[in-house]
């Protein structure tokens, strides 16, 4: 990790819980999150993969990274690679700007890596400090997405603009919901933003969704709507006027199904969006 990431990192940890009142967790993260830099900086150095060394590898296809690196994108789990070069094959060559919500491992990151060799990867998550793989080009940031301000506090920090966003973090439509809205404008034109795992949700209220009472989601709804062209109509069914906002910036919605299922149902729904 940057030592300047950190300091964003730490700077934007703290702020987040001081305006939520969270003071315990507050004094605790002041003393815990050096310590983890300075861990993460030691597994680094000494433990993770260094992936920008060369290793030999049988399958270099990006369904093989996405195996080789544990990823659930395989066709092992969801099977979205697939999906993914069918609306991502024409970035391979070029120099472009990848950010992911969702780190975990950071297996997926290593396979965007490697896979699209010249792209610079930010890596984001609320806890940006585990992961296996190391890269001169995979930065971690910190973001919870369940907060509009932590994500308006990344939005300040970047001063890319990105090809690629993809958002595999929660899963929980409201999260996913505001992370479109403040984050799409940082895409370049004909960037594609990706929403994965979009109706998870249904299949496992109690763990992705808190309020049991809500039954939908207004940004699925909302992509649904543009993936059958219903472009005009659109305002009709949707009420939220900051994802109407975005309508007049989206060239096209396709929304597909990998091969993943929780109890007895598929959970493994994508959209990929363009803008214009
Ligand atoms: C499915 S994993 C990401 C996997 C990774 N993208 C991959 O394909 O290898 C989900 C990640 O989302 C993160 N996450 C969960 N809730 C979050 C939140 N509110 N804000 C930011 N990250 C969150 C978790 O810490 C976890 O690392």
């Amino acid at each position: 990790m940057l030592f300047k990431d950190f300091i964003f990192n730490y700077k934007s940890c703290l702020h987040c819980l001081l305006k939520k009142k969270e003071f315990f967790l507050f004094g605790k993260r002041i003393f815990l999150l050096p310590y983890k830099y300075i861990s993460s900086y030691l597994n680094d150095l000494l433990k993770n993969i260094n992936i920008d060394k060369q290793f030999s590898l049988e399958d270099k296809s990006f369904d093989g990274l996405l195996k080789y690196f544990d990823c659930d994108k395989s066709s092992f789990v969801h099977g979205y690679s697939k999906f993914y070069l069918q609306e991502l094959e024409k970035f391979k060559k070029l120099e472009i700007n990848i950010l992911e919500f969702g780190i975990h491992f950071g297996g997926s990151q290593a396979a965007f890596s490697k896979y699209f060799s010249k792209a610079n990867i930010i890596g984001v998550d609320k806890n940006p400090y585990f992961k296996k793989f190391y890269s001169k080009k995979i930065r971690s940031l910190y973001c919870d997405v369940s907060d509009r301000n932590s994500l308006k506090f990344l939005k300040s920090y970047l001063d890319i603009k990105l090809d690629v966003i993809i958002d595999d973090a929660s899963h929980i439509p409201d999260h996913q919901l505001i992370t479109f809205i403040e984050t799409f404008d940082l895409l370049k034109s004909k960037g594609i933003y990706v929403v994965e795992e979009l109706d998870v949700f249904k299949s496992l209220p109690e763990g992705y969704n808190p309020n049991l009472e809500i039954e939908s989601s207004d940004l699925r709804n909302f992509l649904h709507h543009l993936n059958n062209q219903n472009f005009q109509n659109v305002k009709k069914y949707i009420k939220n006027h900051e994802i109407l906002d975005k309508i007049n910036k989206i060239e096209w919605v396709k929304i597909f199904r990998g091969n993943y299922e929780i109890n007895g149902k598929n959970v493994s729904e994508i959209a990929f969006i363009k803008k214009i």
